[in-house]
């Protein structure tokens, strides 16, 4: 039984919780395997918009499991105020239908301040290097989840060793907040943060590695949606600028508890011109009109922080990069209808660095920010393709725009995606099949 890995192949953004809604009609289970609520899916169906950060995007179909794996970060408080969201809109989430992995790290409110004093006053106290985070505490609890002193789910059912695992982190909190000119967070305040959701998060937790092996020895089909893009991973991504977690699909086997042999296909969500929100390197940005066009035709502004997303060109040279990092088998290219009406399009295949040609971004922060991107143009298209869904509905330019990234990055496309709405969607290859 085939299994299907859904990871962002850009810089976050690209659609992936529209077509992890779409394919999860075709799977069982629905597994987050990293990051947190700094993801923001939107999904669209028959007109009604969910908008999902932390949830796995396959809860919003009735009769499927969706997990939270160890890879994750929950904030708890977060993860509630979602659940009660949802119930607001009529989807209802309990244990039966929503699992989270008792190995998970929590986020804590000192994680989420912590963040946001970093990235105050233009980042000047860390060390004058501002990311442009989503300030959600994600970056500051995966640090004590390595330094080994993060609180887990599993210990909100334990007050005792609770104390004593509290006390031991903000030892180091308060250490580091002194020097940062911060007050002192006390015990009782993280004790009462935690006790007050305890009752509501415990009811999720389970063996979550255990569960997803029986279930896939039953023959489940198990759906792994990924958080952010692969630009953004903490070693392949455009370093610091980038999350804290891996967002490459290996992480899924990691960040879930089921050996990576049983991961299947590698689906890479791939958007057909380039966005980033946050600070960093981005090669093929446009600041003029066009990129002016793209924002405003295809909406783009975080789900999360409402910031506006930088646009650009599509970057051929980062997909093939994240085609070999994530091992894609294939693609779904999103947001093709967003291109309508251009007069050309430009595709970036390559770089020039120092006058040397070369084809893939180095990882060196400086060698990143001089990089300048070789382009190939292409003949835009005049017909509209909103709603298209079969490729006779495509014009002939567009096909050929999307046959010229297929060759470029080195991988077939598999869905075509040309509006927000879940149907607006064309299957050429579907991923589930054996
Ligand atoms: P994710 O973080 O990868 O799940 O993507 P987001 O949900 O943050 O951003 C993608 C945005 O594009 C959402 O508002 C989607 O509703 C929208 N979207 C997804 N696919 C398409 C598409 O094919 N065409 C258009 N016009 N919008 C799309
Ligand atoms: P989805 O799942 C786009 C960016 C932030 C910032 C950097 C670090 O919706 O694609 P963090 O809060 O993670 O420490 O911020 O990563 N970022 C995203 N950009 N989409 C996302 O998620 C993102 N999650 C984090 O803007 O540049
Ligand atoms: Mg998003």
């Amino acid at each position: 039984m085939t299994n299907v890995v859904v990871i962002g192949s850009q810089w976050g953004d690209e659609g992936k919780g529209k077509i992890v809604d779409w394919l999860s009609e075709r799977a069982d289970i629905v597994v987050r395997f990293q990051g947190g609520h700094n993801a923001g899916h939107t999904l669209v169906i028959d007109g009604t918009s969910y908008k999902l950060s932390l949830l796995p995007s396959g809860v919003v179909r009735p009769g499927k499991m969706a997990v939270i794996g160890n890879g994750v970060v929950v904030d708890p408080h977060a993860l509630c105020a979602e659940i009660d969201k949802l119930a607001g809109q009529g989807v209802t989430i309990t244990p039966d239908n929503l699992r989270i992995a008792d190995n998970a790290t929590l986020i804590l409110s000192l994680h989420r301040e912590l963040d946001g004093i970093r990235e105050d006053a233009a980042g000047k106290s860390n060390g004058g290097v501002k990311i442009g985070t989503t300030r959600r505490g994600i970056g500051p609890a995966y640090e004590d989840k390595v330094g080994r002193r993060a609180i887990r789910v599993m210990d909100l059912a334990d007050i005792d060793t609770l104390s004593a695992k509290v006390e031991r982190l903000l030892t180091h909190h308060n250490a580091l907040r002194r020097g940062l000119g911060e007050p002192e967070i006390s015990h009782d305040t993280i004790m009462q943060e935690l006790t007050s959701v305890a009752d509501r998060v415990l009811p999720f937790r389970d063996t979550v590695w255990l569960m997803l092996d029986r279930e896939r020895r039953r023959g489940a089909r198990i759906l792994f949606e990924g958080a952010q893009g692969s630009l953004l991973d903490i070693d392949h991504g455009t370093y610091p600028y980038v999350t804290s977690s891996n967002t490459v699909a290996g992480q899924a086997a990691a960040g879930s508890g089921m050996g990576p042999g049983s991961l299947g296909y590698i689906l890479g969500i791939t958007k057909a011109y380039t966005t980033r929100v946050g600070e960093g390197p981005f090669p093929t940005e446009l600041t003029d009109e066009i990129g002016q066009f793209l924002g405003e035709r295809g909406h783009e502004f975080g789900t999360v922080t409402g910031r506006k997303r930088r646009c650009g060109w599509f970057d051929a040279a980062l997909v093939r990069q994240s085609v070999a990092t994530n091992g894609i088998t294939g693609i779904a290219l999103t947001k093709l209808d967003v291109l309508d009406g251009l007069d050309e399009l430009k595709i970036c295949v390559g770089y020039t660095l120092d006058g040397e040609e070369i084809d893939h971004l180095p990882a060196s922060q400086g060698q990143q920010a001089r990089v300048v991107p070789k382009y190939i143009t292409l003949e835009g298209w005049k017909e509209s393709t909103v709603g298209a869904r079969k490729w006779a509905d495509l014009p002939a330019q567009a096909i050929k725009y999307v046959r010229q990234v297929e060759e470029l990055i080195g991988a077939p496309v598999a869905l075509l995606s040309t509006s927000p709405e879940r149907d607006d969607t064309i299957l050429v290859t579907d991923p589930f099949e054996d």
